[in-house]
C-alpha cells in the first residue's frame, strides 16, 4: 500500500504542474505527477488544442513527460482536478498507463482527498503485449 505522505507529495507537485495546464476550450485544468522508480517526480497538464482530437491529457503527458527523460518504471501517479469528486482518467489514459504498469493511481478532486486504484480495476484486461521495458 502506498504511504499518505507519499500521496500527498504527488498531489502538491500534480497541483502546481496543474497551474500550467493549456485548456481554453474546456477550462477544466488538470495536473499529474508520476514518481518513477528512480525516485524523480515527473510531471505534466493537459494541453488542448483548437483540433480538439489532438488535446492530450494531464496524466498521459505526465507518463510521456518521464518517458522522454529515460524512465520506464513507476510506483505510482497522482492526477487532480478541480471537481467535486475525485478525476477519474479517461480510456486513452487508463491504456498508457497500463502500457507502463502504474502500480498505483491517485486520483484527487477540488479539496485534495483522494482515492487509490490499481490498474486493474481502472482498466482490467488491458490489451498488452509482453515486451521488455
Ligand atoms: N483531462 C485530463 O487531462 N485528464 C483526465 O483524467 C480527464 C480529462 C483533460 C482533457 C481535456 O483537456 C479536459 O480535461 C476536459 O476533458
Amino acid at each position: 500500500m502506498i504511504a499518505d505522505t507519499v500521496c500527498r507529495r504527488l498531489i502538491a507537485a500534480a497541483r502546481r504542474a496543474q497551474t500550467q495546464a493549456y485548456a481554453p476550450y474546456s477550462k477544466f485544468t488538470v495536473g499529474a505527477a508520476a514518481l518513477g522508480a528512480d525516485g524523480i517526480v515527473y510531471t505534466g497538464c493537459n494541453v488542448e488544442n483548437s483540433s480538439y482530437g489532438l488535446s492530450c491529457c494531464a496524466e498521459r503527458n505526465a507518463v510521456f513527460h518521464a518517458v522522454s527523460c529515460g524512465c520506464r518504471k513507476f510506483a505510482a501517479i497522482a492526477v487532480v482536478g478541480d471537481g467535486p469528486d475525485p478525476i477519474t482518467p479517461c480510456g486513452a489514459c487508463r491504456q498508457v498507463l497500463a502500457e507502463f504498469a502504474v502500480p498505483a493511481v491517485i486520483l484527487a478532486g477540488a479539496d485534495d482527498s483522494y482515492t487509490v486504484m490499481t490498474m486493474e480495476e481502472l482498466l482490467p484486461q488491458a490489451f498488452q503485449f509482453t515486451v521488455e521495458k
